[in-house]
């Protein structure tokens, strides 16, 4: 059975998992709803649990995927998803084998975001059931190291007949066409659906990426996680992109992921100034001041170019399947 059929999915169209509180149950809610993949990103796992649940009292009866960094994962990520009974679970940025063994003992379908063969090969072997291909247009942390281009048919020669997403610069129908025609089961969007009115980013962070015809990919913002990311560039890039001492601090901050509450990095979100080189991943949302925008990651791919305006996710959704 294919992907879509086993999902239920209307069209080819996957929301990408936004951490940190981007992506919560009004965005994954609706674009489950207008017959696309919904994907909540990872947060504390007891908000986690109560956000599954209000997913599925906005979107009865509809798919709904989770998004699940490695670096912050912790066993009761896990139990919240089985308990709640999410369809998918994406994994991202690292192996956890024995969360992929639970997961799929639940009947829950685990999809893991690649950029390379070797670790394409390596996350098969541990049990996921498809990839994502991730090229380096994607906007947010990056394990891609190529165009999706060149980054989908080598993944999908890995993968033989599992199915292969494809992210990364996804950004107009004419973009999903061709992943689709290139072999991928569905086209993964972050960027599109961070520039909808049920993303929990904050609108000034929106603004900025609206459009936006640079990015950098940057590992600035690497305290607590050091790795590479894409973003918009802000005050903080401007001011510390590429700085040693800077890179060397975060090299020595990886472990801080396993062991601080995934809510202190908010915390930490609001305290940032763009003077003071102390970047961590979290990302400004909506209710915090305006000033953080210059002082946090603007997690943008490429295919902001492209987009001009701020719609529902309904119709972002609709608009990527070629409808309007
Ligand atoms: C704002 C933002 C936040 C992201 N957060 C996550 C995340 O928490 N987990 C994850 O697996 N990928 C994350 N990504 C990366 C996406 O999974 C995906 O690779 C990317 O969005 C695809 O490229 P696009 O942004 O050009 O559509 C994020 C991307 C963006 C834009």
């Amino acid at each position: 059975m294919d992907l879509l059929d086993r999902l239920r999915l209307e069209h080819p169209v996957v929301q990408a998992g936004m951490g940190g509180g981007i992506a919560r149950a009004e965005l994954a809610a609706a674009v489950s709803n207008a017959g696309g993949l919904g994907t909540l990103g990872i947060m504390p796992p007891a908000e986690l649990g109560r956000e599954i649940g209000r997913c599925r009292e906005l979107a009865p009866g509809r798919p709904l995927a989770v998004n699940l960094l490695v670096p912050f994962l912790r066993r009761a990520h896990v139990r919240a998803c089985v308990e709640g009974r999410v369809d998918v679970v994406v994994l991202f940025f690292g192996h956890a084998p024995w969360a992929v063994s639970a997961l799929r003992d639940a009947g829950i379908m685990v999809l893991h975001q690649v950029g390379e063969a070797d670790e394409a090969r390596r996350v098969l072997a541990e049990g996921a059931d498809g990839l994502i291909a991730q090229g380096i247009e994607a906007g947010g942390h990056l394990r891609a190291v190529r165009p999706l281009r060149e980054a989908l048919p080598r993944l999908l020669d890995v993968a033989r007949e599992r199915p292969v997403l494809a992210a990364g610069g996804v950004a107009t129908a004419e973009d999903v066409r061709a992943v689709v025609d290139a072999g991928a089961a569905a086209a993964v969007a972050g960027t599109r659906f961070l520039l909808t009115e049920e993303c929990h980013a904050h609108p000034a962070y929106q603004r900025r990426v609206l459009g936006a015809e640079t990015t950098v990919d940057t590992e600035l913002f690497g305290f607590g996680w050091p790795a590479r990311h894409r973003v918009v560039p802000n005050r903080a890039t401007e001011r510390w992109d590429g700085a040693r001492a800077v890179l060397a601090v975060n090299n020595r901050t990886g472990w801080l992921g396993g062991v601080v509450p995934l809510g202190a990095l908010r915390t930490m979100t609001v305290a940032q100034r763009p003077g003071l080189p102390l970047f961590g991943p979290g990302a400004a949302l909506r209710g915090m001041p305006e000033r953080v925008v210059d002082a946090t990651p603007l997690y943008a791919g490429q295919g902001a170019r492209d987009i001009r305006t701020i719609v529902p996710a309904a119709t972002a959704v609709r608009e990527l399947a070629g409808l309007r």
